[in-house]
């Protein structure tokens, strides 16, 4: 009959999050990085915009900070011109983007179990990002060029109708040791991931039209706890360093 059967739907689900982390770590283990079109569809992308614009919209974004500088905010202008919040799902407009982050880590904790060497079980809250169209970018940088345990960055993107002559925003990666450049458009349900560290040089290209982007930063633990002995306390101050546990599906997350 035409009843829901909400445990087959349940398992359909973990089974897709499974082929797309088969997906993710040949393709990380190849080129370092990995692109996953119509990550959730365009109800539920509509959905998290939606929560990024009210986010967005409230006035608590503020201008994304650099971990390792004391720089003055307008030397950091011309590193980052993006404004940023971070969201640990507690906060009640927010549960599309608490939901996107539940199946970035269904897919993380499935590529966990295939990537050899990487224990992976913890994360950084969520950074809601937006740049604002003013021809600012991010230059070109590293995540983690200091083993703080940042193993995995993965950005969602939220942006319908982008066009990167005309809008810009373009994220550039030069993967190490080729030729080769990967030029990333910011489209809306597209997923990205990439390692981290060294092996992923990258930079946003000036936006000229609101860019919106979701990103979750993926801890391994034995990094992690070699980076928290090495740095003390001072790594928890900042939110980027904060380790929350990935989601997980079988028990209430609050
Ligand atoms: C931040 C930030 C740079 C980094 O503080 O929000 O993104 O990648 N810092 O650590
Ligand atoms: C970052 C970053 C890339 C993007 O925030 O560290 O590199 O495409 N963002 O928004
Ligand atoms: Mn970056």
């Amino acid at each position: 009959g035409a009843t829901l059967d909400t445990n087959a739907y349940v398992d359909i689900l973990k089974s897709r999050f499974s082929v797309i982390a088969q997906y993710v770590v040949k393709c990380l283990n190849t080129y370092n990085l990995c692109v996953i079109d119509g990550f959730l569809g365009e109800v539920t992308g509509k959905e998290i915009l939606g929560e990024v614009n009210q986010l967005h919209h409230l006035g608590i974004m503020q201008k994304g900070q650099l971990v390792h500088s004391h720089a003055s905010t307008s030397a950091s202008d011309n590193i980052r011109g993006d404004v940023i919040t971070w969201v640990d799902g507690r906060e009640n407009i927010c549960e599309n983007i608490q939901y996107l982050v539940s199946c970035m880590d269904a897919v993380v904790k499935n590529c966990s179990s295939l990537l050899e060497g990487y224990t992976i079980n913890e994360r950084t809250k969520a950074m809601v990002a937006c740049y604002p169209g003013n021809s600012t970018g991010y230059v070109r940088h590293v995540d983690n060029p200091n083993s703080d345990g940042r193993c995995i960055t993965c950005i969602y993107y939220l942006n319908q109708n982008w066009d990167v002559r005309r809008d810009g925003g373009m994220l550039r990666i030069y993967p190490e040791d080729t030729e080769t450049v990967a030029n990333i458009e910011p489209k809306f349900d597209r997923l990205l991931f990439f390692w981290s560290d060294r092996r992923n040089p990258h930079e946003v290209l000036p936006a000229l039209r609101e860019r919106y982007a979701i990103t979750v930063w993926y801890y391994e633990a034995e990094e992690r706890a070699r980076a928290l002995k090495k740095f003390k306390g001072e790594l928890s101050n900042h939110p980027k360093k904060q380790a929350v546990p990935l989601f997980n599906g079988s028990q209430d997350n609050s």
